[in-house]
């Protein structure tokens, strides 16, 4: 059974009737562009094939009461007196009818079944995909249009300042605004996206090392602290602001740490605009490239990769058959994407899997993913009597 069948199911089992909406918040996968969004900077995601769902029913009061599947647990609020008072995952659906409302959107209650397959703390944004769903569910009950960047915006809000996660806005953007068979380059400033197509005959992996990360959190404050100090020592706003000549020209003036910060921050973005030409010639030996001196310049400038990264890369990368690979998401564990040919993405995903757990005694989870669309709303059709 698929998710969908999954909730669908599970809610006419719980409440006796067919859902009136089914919602579907994507997670994602990032081939290039990191740690550029807070940095006003380029980045270039994809939706992907694994998300959460939702299937749902307007209620008559302000009540929102959900059931997580995967948690075996029905938590409810109400949308009259939003309040802090759980630490689980109902704080995310909750971090969005706060923000929502905030914005001046009325809403209203509904009730229904959730259920994802985007892992947890992997690196694959289930927080931005839970919110997403969400975000589409709140606005069908109250009869209210989508508009994506708006949506993400709510999302980035709630992650920020009802979940206190310091985050940019790629995933909720990506999860909001996602194309199927494209990759999206967002303009991190803007938020105008251009729809990029994958190179033919490729595919992408996600590369799950197994390992989680563990002070993710702070070390992305403090990464964020230091490109906001570098974009002050440039007189600019953000990094985004700074080209590679200017860098060249005035670096020497800041402290080693700072500058290599800084240097990833501002190649990045270099290189997150030359693959959109690399993708847009089909060339996924340049795309590929790209994406290798993406993780060298994560590892080593911007440090924030792990050995367990670094070792599942350096397998993947010496494949035959792989364009280039590269640590996805904020770093320190979880996963790795690839550029595979797609003839040989069998062999691939085996050979890296064997050898990864040779290197490390650890079982990593590799699986060739689909560009999909952003979030998504179906109204399945009524039942009629007779
Ligand atoms: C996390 C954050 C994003 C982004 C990436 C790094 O996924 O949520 O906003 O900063 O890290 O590129």
């Amino acid at each position: 059974m698929d998710m969908k069948e999954q909730v669908v199911t599970a809610f006419e089992q719980g409440y006796g009737s067919r859902p009136r909406f089914i919602v579907r918040g994507p997670g994602r996968v990032n081939l290039i562009g990191e740690h550029t969004d807070y940095n006003d900077g380029f980045v270039m995601p994809m939706a992907i094939d694994r998300a959460v769902w939702l299937a749902l029913r307007p209620r008559t009061d302000s009540l929102v009461t959900l059931t997580s599947l995967d948690m075996g647990e029905t938590a409810s609020f109400s949308l009259d007196d939003i309040q802090h008072n759980q630490s689980t995952w109902i704080e995310y659906v909750k971090g969005v009818a706060w923000a929502l409302q905030a914005k001046g959107y009325s809403l209203s209650g509904w009730e229904g079944v959730m259920a994802g397959d985007v892992p947890i703390g992997a690196g694959l944004s289930s927080s931005a995909a839970v919110e997403m769903a969400a975000a589409r569910a709140f606005l069908a009950v109250s009869d209210q249009s989508w508009e994506p960047a708006a949506m993400a915006r709510v999302g980035q809000q709630a992650e920020n300042q009802w979940l206190g996660v310091n985050s940019g806005i790629m995933d909720q953007m990506i999860s909001a605004a996602g194309q199927a068979g494209h990759a999206l380059l967002i303009d991190c400033r803007s938020l105008e996206t251009e729809a990029v197509p994958l190179p033919p005959q490729t595919v992408v992996v996600i590369l799950d090392t197994s390992t989680r990360r563990g002070l993710v959190d702070s070390a992305y404050n403090e990464r964020r602290a230091q490109c906001d100090a570098a974009a002050a020592y440039f007189h600019v706003s953000a990094l985004r602001d700074v080209n590679m000549a200017q860098f060249q020209a005035q670096a020497d003036g800041l402290d080693e740490v700072t500058r290599r910060r800084a240097y990833h921050v501002i190649s990045e973005n270099e290189r997150v605009l030359a693959a959109k030409e690399a993708m847009q010639d089909e060339d996924a030996v340049r795309l590929g490239q790209l994406m290798n001196e993406s993780h060298t310049s994560l590892r080593d400038d911007f440090a924030v990769s792990s050995p367990a990264l670094n070792t599942i890369v350096d397998i993947a990368q010496g494949q035959p058959g792989c364009f280039g690979a590269r640590m996805t998401g904020a770093g320190f564990g979880g996963c790795a994407v690839a550029l595979v040919r797609e003839d040989a993405a069998a062999i691939f995903v085996t050979a890296v899997t064997t050898a990864y757990q040779q290197a490390t005694n650890l079982t990593p989870n590799l699986y060739i993913c689909q560009a999909t669309a952003g979030a998504e709303l179906f109204r399945p059709a009524v039942e009629r009597p007779g």
